[in-house]
This record gives structure tokens, C-alpha cells and sequence, in this order.
């Protein structure tokens, strides 16, 4: 997109004030397993009309496949079944979903299976013949947990409400240290620069700008400096005279005077060529435009937000970026955090979009499994917030069930999880892996050997131990780090 008009509404569902209609109580969904046709029918008699969607299976296998794609309320398990048994189908209900219920069900009572059966996360164990009114008592327990459920994700979309800002969604120290200069800032906007790694939101950071600051009803041109060649590009923002150079056959109005009394919204303005650089200096600076092939220079008005995903003081340092430019542009930076060193909005935003794609796919999707949010958290998201948007918007998609679960998500994500999560053997395993880590991270041994709590010559031993290549380790920054 080289340029275009900012929609003044905020793309985030559930925003600041938006009111939810209360939900009538919904449908129960129970599943019954049980090898006896007898015990499901009688289950069906006493629960029909009780607001509840009853499904049933004879088969423990079949119903464990119930319990996938249906993602039951409740699950009824009978615990002697012939092909697996129930406590292993119980087992496997609640790895896959550790908050899953489960009543198990059984003929002969024992203390000791009881015992069993709860450590293993049932929810309650109950003798046949159960009676009807132990059912119904199931059922409104039941009922109730599902209300306090509903009751916790309403109020997780208010909180998606409050950590709102335009349709940026964060609840991080550092996220709301953004929301906080960005509403400082927007009522007296002249120029702000935007910095962050590529996925971080640094658009959504302009758009909030523009939307509030005094001029949020005037234009407001985005242009991608890093998407034209040099001419072209300075054409399109300054405008040229018909005949300036080949190809140039009529007027062109620029950008910054199509934006007259509006905003312009730089975008990787690091890939500005130099003769581009100093007209832009000279709008900031005198509010002056110089088109191409015309002498008399126009004047406008326009607050001007730039962004980078470069480090400009570098491109300054190798004389790639006018210094002066720099410096105007500077007077209000904006930083935008990378995902990974945010991590307490990775859940959050995941279930803002989880929600918004769940609409969108007219999927059922109501929430994602604990460990499918561990992985997310233990992932490194070098694609920042895009990435994640990208990986729940795909998942969304191809989900077949009602729980956002570890097989929707891509495979990097579930992989660094997994190495991340696993238990180590050994202590000695353990040893290795944390050093490994740390190396990894720091790129820095006196780095390392800090975040481990560990002397330096003791984090060698280790390396030494574990023949851990030094190769990539930088031993220079290492020496300066030890000694500020
Ligand atoms: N805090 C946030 N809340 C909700 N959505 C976000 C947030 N941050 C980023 N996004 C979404 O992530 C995507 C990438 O954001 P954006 O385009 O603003 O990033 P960027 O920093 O401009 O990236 P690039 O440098 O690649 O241009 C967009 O779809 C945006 O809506
Ligand atoms: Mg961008």
C-alpha cells in the first residue's frame, strides 16, 4: 500500500463501552459413555427437558472421539467398559483438557478406584444405580460451574475493553506505558516517530494518533517510503509539474498537500533517498513544499508520523539518514516492546483474536486449551503480534472442534513448547539444557552466567562439561558486560 485513507473505526470486537446483551441460560451439552443401553436410556428420561443436549456412546473409543469434537460440559464414564478402560479414557480426557468434568460411573464401589479417580482429576464418583435425583444434582452443579465459566469470559471481554486503545490490545507494563503516551501525545501531535521490530503494531500505533488527535476528521495518507523507486516516490509525496521528467504528463498533487490540514503516516521512513529526506525536512521545518520541476515552493499544514523497523541512529552513524531529520522527528518516540518481551499480552491478545476469527470462520470456538496457551506463551514470536494474528486466524480456520487445541496450532509453535516444557531426566540434563538456554538468549557469557546466578569461571566448567561450542558467544561484549 503506498497510499490511502485510515477508517476512523477501531477493527477490535468488544471495545471500550461496548455493551454484550445478557445470553439466556444456553444448553447444557452432557456425554454419556457407557457399554450398558439400559443406564443410557435411563439417563436420557431423567435428563430430557431439563435444558440439557444429551449424546451418548457405547463405545469408549467412539466416545473419546465425542469428547474431542464436542467438548462436552460435562462427560457421564462408566468405569468398567470392555476395550479401553474408563479410567484410562479419564486419563485421556483430561490431558488433552485438564479442566475437563468427568463423573466417573460405576457398578462396584471401592475406595481405592475413588481415590484413583479423583487424583486423576473426576470431578465426582457416584454408585450405580444412581438415582434421579443424584442426576439432577449433577446436572444443576453443572449448570452452575458453566454460568461462573460464562460469567469469567464476559469479564474477559470487559478487560479486553479496558486494555483497549483504538483497537490495540495490551495489558503489559509496557503496552499500557504506550496507551498512556499515545493519549498524551495525539491532542498536540506535530511529528512522532514510531519505532519497533516488524509486526509490533507500529501502524496501529499511527492510526491511534491520527484518530485522536485534533484533526481524527481529516485526511490521513499513509505512504510506504520502501515500496517505490526514488523519483517516484518523492513524486507522489511532493507532486511534480507535467514535463519535470520523462513519463511526467500531467500535474501530480502530492501527497503532503492532498493531506493538507490532515495527517501523512511515513511508513519505513529509514528508506527515504536523501533528496527525499531534505524536502521532508524542509515541510517539517517550514512547513514548505517543493514539487518537482516547479520553483515556488507551497506551503502546507500536516502533522507528520513517521515509522522504522530500522535502527536510525545506525543509518545516521553510516550517513544514510539526514541527522537534522532525525532529530525532528525524534522529539516524540514512540517504542514498541517486541512480543517476547511482553509476554503477558500473548493470552490476551490471543483470545481477542480467537474471538474475532471464531465470527468470522462461524466456528463455535469458545476458548483455547491450557497447554495450547503454554505454547503460545513459550514461543518466540520473531513475527511479533502478526505472527500470532496469523497463527490463530489459520487455526481458526482448520479447527474442527470446540477448544482451540494444540493441533491448530503450526508446528515451530508447538515444537520450541515442547522442547521447552518437557521434564528433564536428569539433574544433570537439566544442568545442560539451562545453560544451553541461557547461552542461547544472552549471545553473552557474563550475560549467561548472571541470569544463571553463577560465576563466570563456573558457567566455563559447565560449557566445558557439556561441550558447549563458545563459538557464537560474543567473549568481547562479555568483557564489557562484566565489568559495567
Ligand atoms: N496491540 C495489538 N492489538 C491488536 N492487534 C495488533 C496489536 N499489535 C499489532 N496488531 C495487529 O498485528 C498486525 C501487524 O501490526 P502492524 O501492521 O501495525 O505492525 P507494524 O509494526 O506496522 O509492522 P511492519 O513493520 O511489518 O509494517 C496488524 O494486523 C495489527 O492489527
Ligand atoms: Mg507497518
Amino acid at each position: 500500500m503506498s497510499s490511502g485513507e485510515f477508517e476512523n473505526s477501531a477493527e477490535a470486537v468488544g471495545g471500550p463501552g461496548a455493551e454484550k446483551p445478557v445470553q439466556p441460560p444456553s444448553q447444557l451439552l452432557i456425554l454419556a459413555i457407557d457399554d450398558d443401553s439400559g443406564m443410557l436410556g435411563f439417563y436420557k428420561s431423567v435428563m430430557s427437558g431439563e435444558g440439557v443436549r444429551l449424546e451418548t456412546s457405547m463405545d469408549p473409543t467412539l466416545g473419546l472421539e465425542l469428547v474431542e469434537s464436542l467438548n462436552p460440559d460435562l462427560t457421564l464414564l462408566d468405569l468398567t467398559m470392555p476395550g479401553i478402560d474408563g479410567m484410562e479414557v479419564l486419563q485421556r480426557i483430561r490431558q488433552r483438557d485438564p479442566e475437563a468434568r468427568v463423573v466417573m460411573v460405576t457398578g462396584n464401589y471401592s475406595i481405592e478406584t475413588a481415590v484413583v479417580a479423583i487424583q486423576a482429576g473426576a470431578t465426582d464418583y457416584v454408585c450405580k444405580p444412581v438415582s434421579p435425583e443424584k442426576l439432577r444434582q449433577l446436572v444443576s452443579e453443572t449448570r452452575k460451574l458453566v454460568d461462573l465459566d460464562q460469567r469469567g469470559e464476559a469479564l474477559e471481554q470487559q478487560l479486553i475493553g479496558v486494555f483497549n486503545l483504538e483497537g490495540m490490545i495490551g495489558r503489559s507494563p509496557r503496552m499500557l506505558e504506550v496507551f498512556d503516551l499515545v493519549r498524551r501525545v495525539a491532542p498536540h501531535l506535530r511529528t512522532a516517530l514510531i519505532t519497533g521490530e516488524t509486526g509490533t503494531g507500529k501502524e496501529l500505533v499511527a492510526r491511534a494518533l491520527h484518530n485522536l488527535s485534533p484533526r481524527a476528521g481529516r485526511r490521513c495518507a499513509v505512504f510506504n517510503c520502501s515500496a517505490l523507486v526514488d523519483t517516484l516516490a518523492e513524486s507522489q509525496l511532493f507532486g511534480h509539474r507535467k514535463g519535470a521528467f520523462t513519463g511526467a504528463v500531467s500535474d501530480q498533487v502530492g501527497m503532503f498537500e492532498w493531506a493538507n490540514g490532515g495527517t501523512v503516516f511515513l511508513d519505513e521512513v529509514g528508506d527515504l533517498s536523501a533528496a527525499a529526506q531534505s524536502k521532508l525536512h524542509r515541510v517539517l521545518e517550514n512547513g514548505e513544499v517543493q514539487k518537482l520541476g516547479f520553483p515556488q515552493a507551497t506551503r502546507v499544514d500536516v502533522q507528520v508520523i513517521a515509522a522504522t523497523s530500522r535502527d536510525l541512529k545506525v543509518e545516521m552513524k553510516s550517513n544514510r539518514f539526514r541527522p537534522d531529520l532525525w532529530y525532528r522527528l525524534n522529539m516524540i518516540q514512540i517504542h514498541l516492546p517486541p512480543l517476547r518481551e511482553r509476554r503477558e499480552d500473548v493470552v490476551l491478545l490471543a483470545r481477542h483474536f480467537l474471538a474475532h476469527y471464531a465470527a468470522e470462520y462461524g466456528k463455535e470456538l469458545k476458548r483455547i486449551s491450557r497447554r495450547a496457551e503454554s505454547a503460545l506463551l513459550a514461543y518466540s514470536w520473531p513475527g511479533n503480534v502478526r505472527e500470532l494474528k496469523n497463527v490463530i486466524a489459520r487455526g481458526c480456520m482448520l479447527a474442527r472442534n470446540r477448544m482451540f487445541d494444540m493441533e491448530d496450532l503450526p508446528e515451530e509453535v508447538r515444537n520450541q513448547s515442547s522442547a521447552a516444557f518437557a521434564l528433564p531426566t536428569s539433574l544433570e540434563q537439566a544442568e545442560k539444557r539451562a545453560v544451553t538456554h541461557a547461552l542461547a538468549k544472552t549471545k553473552n557469557k557474563a550475560l549467561a552466567a548472571r541470569t544463571l546466578r553463577i560465576s563466570r569461571t563456573r558457567l566455563y566448567r559447565l560449557m566445558e562439561k557439556y561441550g558447549l561450542a563458545a563459538d557464537s558467544i560474543d567473549d568481547e561484549k562479555s568483557k564489557e558486560a562484566a565489568s559495567d
